[in-house]
């Protein structure tokens, strides 16, 4: 099994996902270490009460953002991670971070990208009056929410949504892609290649296809 270690910043409903995903020995990864960049979360008890290792780096208490960084990838390290699964963590990323990891770290964004990147996806889908909206795993580059993407879910806009109730129904997408995205990079059946996703089996294949 893939060792993951799962970066949140809060309540962490994704990483419990992940968690529970992984408690079936048949799942081809496995949470070694959740890391909150705020102390305090409700991931990090829910991570405690589940008997995964957590660890907090505190971005706060950091001078710079390359500190925080450095002893972030430490904490990612020293678990022994091969894959970091973003959940909800709420801290953009350096290039320099990003390279570091290239290609092994996925992240969960509450919005079918590249539509809405950033901050309130679900008040800015309303707004813009989409018939269609939801959820997108992918590989997190240097570029923030543009990274080559995995697995996308599609949750339809109803007349009478709010910012609440249209996100409650992107969440409950996020909780089933995340672990089926995560399965599908720990097996290879997914994996980026220059910059794309490349399925299993095609990757042989010759441009012309
Ligand atoms: C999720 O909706 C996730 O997609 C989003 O934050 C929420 C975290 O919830 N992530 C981002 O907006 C990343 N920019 P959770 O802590 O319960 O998983």
């Amino acid at each position: 099994r893939v060792p993951v270690a799962v970066l949140i910043s809060g309540r962490g409903s994704n990483m419990a996902a992940l968690i529970e995903a992984a408690r079936d020995p048949a799942y081809p990864a496995e949470i070694v270490r959740v890391i909150s960049n705020r102390p305090g979360t409700q991931g990090l008890q829910t991570a405690t009460d589940a008997g995964i290792e957590t660890a907090v780096v505190d971005h706060k208490a950091c001078p710079t953002k390359a500190e925080f960084e450095t002893a972030l990838a430490t904490a990612i390290e020293d678990s022994g991670a091969e894959l970091i699964c973003l959940a909800g963590f709420m801290r953009v990323l350096s290039a320099d971070f990003v390279a570091r990891f290239a290609g092994r770290i996925l992240n969960i964004h509450p919005s079918l990208l590249p539509a809405f990147t950033g901050l309130d996806t679900h008040e800015r889908a309303l707004t813009a009056g989409v018939a269609v909206h939801g959820c997108t795993v992918h590989i997190v580059n240097a570029e923030l929410d543009a990274g080559p993407i995995l697995i996308q879910a599609a949750v339809p806009v109803a007349a009478d949504d709010t910012a609440a109730s249209l996100s409650a129904r992107v969440l409950a997408e996020e909780h089933r892609i995340y672990p089926a995205a995560l399965a599908a990079v720990a097996r290879g059946d997914l994996k980026p290649v220059n910059g794309r996703i490349v399925r299993k089996g095609l990757a042989d294949l010759p441009p012309t296809l």
